[in-house]
């Protein structure tokens, strides 16, 4: 097991982005809630504790603060800014609230050494740091020093380096605060002793081994879609359980060219993983035939998405798990934006109602991985770069990228088209520095000519958006060049569309798929 850090929430937009620096440092590390972060100590064991930032003030009464098993269990311990106020507060000092707002770029003048700038700043040096605080320490608390100082905060930095406490007022954690992961890498592994080991290898032989302990002797049922989560999750059962885990491939003919031939070969064939192939496609298009309301679609994939699956998995062997692809940040426990202890879980289910209705208990292989961890753990298991780096494509498919109804006719048209965009953008080397990119089949007919003669024809738009996480993405800025030559070439090859546009709308207010 290796070493961890605890992490305990308060609420803040950017707690996630201080657990992705911890890893990054080769840190494993769990975020837990305030109102749980007792109970997180005394099941993670960490070598030491982070207190996030968050919307609250300490000077409120009902502020949410750190419980006293955190500061009893004599580690080390960094308070980020709110995380500052509260250990302040608790330690005897003083914190003033309102009055001395400071949003954005500060400067912090570094007074003296500490452990947390050990080889990064020195005394009389000034830099860059991120602030967003409305309260400020006015007094220290017994047995700590200001050890940097920024205009609005005296005490922007501070340290008692004999308990190995300390705590910063600026945001470490965000990618303004330039030497900030470094900060952070210095507190978790200088400070906090941790080793630094955790990386996929050492996750891949400890998933493997936890898989083995909770699965015993019984059998994994998986479904896999051809999307990076569940081929990951896939690999790792079968290193962990070799034959007793079944896969399930419900082909619902919403698929793009070529891609269930894909799944198929690579698991069946390269890893001799037992698959289970269904072809519902003419099911899937007979329940759709008609319908164009989006979530009339979206709801009539799903059921019959579970039926299928279901069907399959009664056929073979009965299962007593059903693993599902579920990541960290779907199972994070994060505080409200006021501060109290009401929590909101999000929890993701791709095969959702399945476990209660088929009598199943869960494995989630990946649920303590952010995406590009499991990516990271897709090339350890040498899953080819293709699917590793493929760019997310949703459950209903191309039913949801062809507003109106639902053909075979139209699919083999946008599977086409879809095909040869995909084909454009690797060709440009562009394909990596896209979040998402797909062709939708507008239910609009313009008129055309080709030759000596008059076409009317479907339109089609492309779409390509930049995104961190989905929430939010811009259109991608293609040269306009290949905007035209991918048009010329989709107008020329697919019979059918005659007329190419593209989408430069953002999320918001837009969305990145059609429907
Ligand atoms: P929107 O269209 O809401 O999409 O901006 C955000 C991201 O989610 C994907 N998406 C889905 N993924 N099942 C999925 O697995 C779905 O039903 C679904 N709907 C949208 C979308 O492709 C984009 O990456």
């Amino acid at each position: 097991m290796s070493d961890s850090v605890l992490i305990v929430d308060f609420g803040s937009q950017v707690t996630q982005l201080i657990a992705r620096r911890v890893r990054e440092a080769g840190v494993y590390c769990e975020i837990a809630p305030f109102h749980k972060a007792a109970a997180a100590l005394a099941r993670t064991r960490p070598r030491g504790i982070i207190l996030s930032g968050g919307p609250a003030s300490v000077t409120d009464s009902g502020a949410p603060l750190p419980p006293d098993e955190l500061y009893a269990a004599g580690l080390p311990m960094l308070g980020i800014c709110y995380g500052q106020q509260a250990m302040c507060r608790q330690l005897g000092g003083q914190v003033e609230g309102g009055g001395h707002r400071e949003f954005g770029r500060a400067f912090l003048a570094v007074r003296e050494t500490c452990g947390l700038f050990d080889g990064l700043w020195r005394p009389g040096e000034r830099h860059q740091v991120w602030m967003s605080h409305g309260d400020r320490v006015t007094r220290l608390p017994p047995g700590f020093r200001a050890v940097g100082d920024s205009d609005n905060a005296p005490f922007a930095a501070i340290a008692d380096e004999a308990r190995r406490w300390y705590a910063v007022q600026f945001h470490p954690e965000v990618a303004h605060t330039p030497d900030g992961a470094r900060l952070l890498r210095n507190f978790v592994l200088g400070v906090a002793g941790c080793a630094g080991d955790w990386n996929m290898a050492a996750f891949r032989l400890a998933e493997v081994a936890r898989i083995r302990a909770l699965v015993g002797r019984g059998r994994v049922i998986c479904g896999l879609s051809g999307g990076v989560d569940s081929s990951v999750a896939a690999l790792l059962l079968h290193e962990a359980i070799g034959e007793r885990l079944l896969c399930v491939f419900v082909d619902t003919g919403l698929m793009r060219e070529g891609e269930a031939a894909e799944v198929i070969a690579l698991f069946r064939r390269h890893y001799n993983i037992a698959l289970a192939h269904r072809d519902a496609s003419a099911l899937f298009l007979q329940r759709l035939a008609g319908v164009s309301d989006p979530e009339a679609k979206r709801k009539i994939i799903g059921a019959a998405f579970i039926e299928v699956f279901e069907a399959e998995a009664k056929a073979h062997d009965q299962a007593d798990f059903l693993a599902q692809g579920t990541l960290y940040p779907d199972v994070i426990e994060s505080v409200s934006a006021l501060g109290g202890p009401s929590v909101t879980i999000k929890s993701h289910h791709n095969v959702g109602g399945l476990p209660e209705r088929m009598n199943l208990k869960l494995v989630e292989p990946l649920r303590e991985l952010f995406k590009d961890e499991v990516r990271a753990l897709g090339r350890e298991l040498g899953l080819p770069e293709r699917l590793v780096g493929r760019h997310p494509f949703p459950g209903p498919g191309l039913a949801i990228r062809m507003p109106g109804t639902v053909t075979a006719e139209k699919l083999r048209l946008l599977r086409r088209a879809d095909a040869i965009y995909l084909e454009e953008i690797r060709k440009a080397g562009l394909y990596d520095a896209i979040w998402q990119a797909f062709a939708v089949l507008l239910p609009v007919r313009t008129v055309g000519v080709m030759g000596d003669d008059r076409t009317y024809d479907h339109a089609l738009a492309l779409r390509a958006v930049t995104s961190t996480d989905g929430m939010t993405a811009e259109s991608f800025a293609f040269p306009h060049d290949f905007l035209t030559a991918t048009a010329t070439r989709i107008v020329n090859e697919v019979p059918g569309i005659n007329r190419v546009v593209y989408d430069v709308t953002s999320k918001p207010p837009g969305t990145i798929e059609w429907e």
